[in-house]
């Protein structure tokens, strides 16, 4: 595998972006957008609550897109139920805005979405006044809001920057100050973003902090590369002899490069250029060499850092060295229960794997033959997989494959450009 990629625009920063362009004044443009289904999802919810989104460009690096924003708290009541997609994201922050709009609105999702725990969010938003109903915690939601959210002091009991953003957009909304402490710190996308509109956002350790009632100022904002899509480029070019892969306009946000660590412990030469600051984001370069395979454990307290990126890593082990991951039961309740599709889809391959309650152990003693699996609608399985398929002696055939689209709708075209 060699060549040079530039992945497609991050998926958290682009729902972040698009969220607070909303709540803005002014109109807002986003570059660099991620072409990902969920982002979609969030564009079309925003539609749904009045806000005018135009496509403005489609570039290789990305889609752009204006966000008229309507003011802080000016979102309207949908006429219709809201369709999150499969986009967790989208449905736990979505819920923290409409949770301080003081009407009633409704949010369902795909059929993987609706099984996704939704009480994380629906607790601490209910102690800001809003009220919910749900099917014992999981979509679809009513979201009974608030005009007057009260702020709250909160910790969360999972590590989760999807449930620390949701309560920091309430708070936004809320006369007073909101706090979220977190025990494990989890990606900062949102507190960076909030100022890249104009907030102060108070940081003191883990804890996040912000006076409500401030208003955003729209602006222009550009969307590094997805670290987390480019983790396939970099197992790829870790996994066969003779590879290297460079990654250009990549993000380099400290709480998403966890994998930079794990690679070089699993052997692989790693270098990164970081060159430019957008909008509060580092951006970069990242290449990656083959340099063989060693064993490694990814520990309970890396795990939020590298969330994303264990199935891909999982799928590296099998090319050579042992993975052993614990710690990383919320693999349990991501777009599929990805601990024992990641098992299923590799011993599938032919590769010895372990499933442990919060997580597993990939020994890649022998070589993979290859096989039929299933990416049960789950994208970063579907990319996981072909990473692994990349080293069997005989072919993979990976059903539901188009699953990629949600985050990487060019990963396939993609992974055929860099066949060496
Ligand atoms: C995300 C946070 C993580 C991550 C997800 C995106 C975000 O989820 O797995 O893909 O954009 O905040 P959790 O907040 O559930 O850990």
């Amino acid at each position: 595998m060699r060549g040079r990629v530039r992945p497609p625009g991050d998926k958290s920063i682009s729902h972040r972006y698009a969220l607070l362009s909303a709540l803005a004044d002014g109109t807002s443009v986003i570059g660099g957008y991620s072409t990902g289904g969920d982002c979609q999802s969030t564009l079309v919810c925003l539609r749904a609550l009045g806000v005018t989104v135009t496509q403005t460009a489609r570039a290789p690096e990305g889609l752009e897109f204006a966000v008229e924003g309507r003011g802080l708290g000016g979102l309207t009541a949908p006429s219709a139920r809201l369709d999150a997609g499969n986009s967790g994201s989208t449905m736990r922050m979505l819920a923290g805005v409409l949770a301080a709009h003081g009407f009633t609105s409704s949010m369902t999702g795909d059929e993987s979405l609706q099984r996704r725990p939704m009480k994380r969010v629906i607790a601490p938003l209910e102690r800001m006044g809003a009220r919910f109903e749900s099917l014992d915690g999981r979509p679809p939601l009513v979201i009974h809001g608030t005009a007057r959210p009260v702020p709250i002091d909160f910790e969360p009991d999972v590590p989760s920057a999807q449930v620390k953003s949701a309560v920091l957009l309430a708070g936004l909304h809320a006369e007073g100050v909101t706090r979220v402490r977190e025990r494990t710190a989890t990606r900062d996308h949102t507190e960076r973003a909030l100022a890249a509109f104009g907030v102060a956002v108070g940081r003191d350790g883990q804890a996040v902090s912000l006076q409500g009632r401030q208003r955003l100022t729209a602006g222009r904002l550009s969307v590094p590369g997805d670290i987390s899509s480019a983790a396939f480029w970099m197992a790829a070019a870790a996994s066969l002899s003779g590879s290297e892969i460079v990654i250009s306009h990549v993000g380099l946000n400290p709480s998403r490069t966890g994998i930079v660590e794990i690679l070089r412990r699993m052997g692989a030469a790693v270098v990164i250029d970081g060159d430019d600051h957008g909008d509060g984001e580092p951006v970069g370069t990242i290449t990656v060499r083959h340099e063989g395979l060693r064993s490694t454990e990814i520990a309970p307290g890396e795990v939020p850092g590298v969330i994303d990126e264990l199935p891909v890593l999982g799928a590296l082990a099998t090319h050579g060295g042992e993975l052993r991951v614990t710690g990383a039961a919320e693999l349990r309740v991501k777009e599929s229960d990805r601990i024992s599709a990641l098992a299923d889809g590799i011993r599938r391959m032919g590769g010895e794997i372990e499933e442990f309650p919060d997580g597993f152990h990939v020994c890649g003693r022998e070589r993979l033959r290859g096989g039929e699996v299933d990416a049960r609608h789950d994208h970063r399985l579907a990319m996981a997989f072909a990473i692994a398929a990349l080293g069997a002696s005989g072919p993979t055939v990976i059903h539901d494959a188009g699953a990629a689209a949600v985050s990487y709708p060019e990963f396939f075209s993609v992974l055929e450009s860099l066949r060496a």
